[in-house]
């Protein structure tokens, strides 16, 4: 048996102080035998997220082994050193001009954990189609990973369950990030899926999506949201995680922490 721990999109330094406290229980109690975390919004800087190296660090010293991104993670000052990081992922079905890479596998304990991080076009106008990737990605790996898991980082509900359906059987979890919004689909689909439309947000839980309202309604107002600048939001930090089971390549269960 296989354990997997899934972070949803951590937002902001609150959250990191958050998890470097509390993740260590989390670990202590589900003994995942991999930890991936969406961590687009780790770093605020001016008008974006993305990351920084510092806090990649931070995040990874805490037994994260692979952190997966979004529409934010060519955002900040330091996109391009922190996605040529070995264990960093960006949407896959992306230019590849952009730097970074989508997809990795991760061996441990015996088990070859092949990871993707895919975009909906909801999500990443510019993305290309997260179908036709992953066909390309699941026939370049063949034989050689025992499960697959994607972190399907779209707005749509729809999008992710219509790529969930059609891939089941194949690929061993699909976990939605993106809207912060948690949702209570958790379930096994029939050909062994463990899917979720959205893990929701680790992160300052009194705003919109881990941000201060007011910017972003001003934005809404003037349509200069593109240029509106984003605040952390106040309120306690929520922790937005499922933990996956799995038995070789099929899921036996997602559970929500
Ligand atoms: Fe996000
Ligand atoms: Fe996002």
């Amino acid at each position: 048996m296989t354990q997997l721990l899934f972070i949803g999109d951590v937002v902001g330094q609150v959250a990191l102080e958050y998890l470097e406290a509390e993740l260590p229980k989390v670990i202590t109690h589900h003994q995942p035998d991999f930890i991936i975390a969406n961590a687009e919004n780790l770093d605020l800087s001016g008008l974006g997220f993305g990351m920084r190296p510092p806090s990649l660090e931070r995040l990874l010293a805490l037994g994260v082994d692979l952190v997966t991104g979004g529409n934010h993670s060519w955002d900040g000052p330091c996109a391009e050193e922190v996605q040529l990081h070995p264990r960093v992922l960006r949407p896959l079905n992306y230019s590849p001009a952009a730097p970074g890479k989508g997809a990795l596998v991760v061996e441990k304990n015996g088990y070859r954990l092949g990871v993707m991080n895919l975009a909906g076009k909801s999500a990443l106008p510019w993305a290309d189609d997260p179908v036709t990737a992953s066909e390309r990605q699941l026939v370049a790996w063949g034989g050689a990973v025992d499960g697959v898991l994607v972190d399907f980082h779209g707005e749509s509900v729809f999008e992710k369950l219509g790529f969930a359906f059609l891939f089941d059987g194949r690929v061993s979890a699909v976990l939605g990030t993106h809207t912060h919004v948690p949702t209570l689909d958790a379930r096994v689909l029939p050909g062994g899926m463990a899917y979720i439309s959205d893990v929701g947000m680790t992160g300052p839980s009194g705003g919109m999506q881990g941000l201060e309202p007011e910017p972003l309604i001003a934005g809404m107002r003037n349509r200069l949201s593109h240029r509106a600048e984003f605040r952390l939001a106040g309120g306690g930090v929520e922790l937005g995680a499922v933990t996956v089971e799995l038995d070789q390549g099929k899921a036996l269960g997602i559970k929500r922490v």
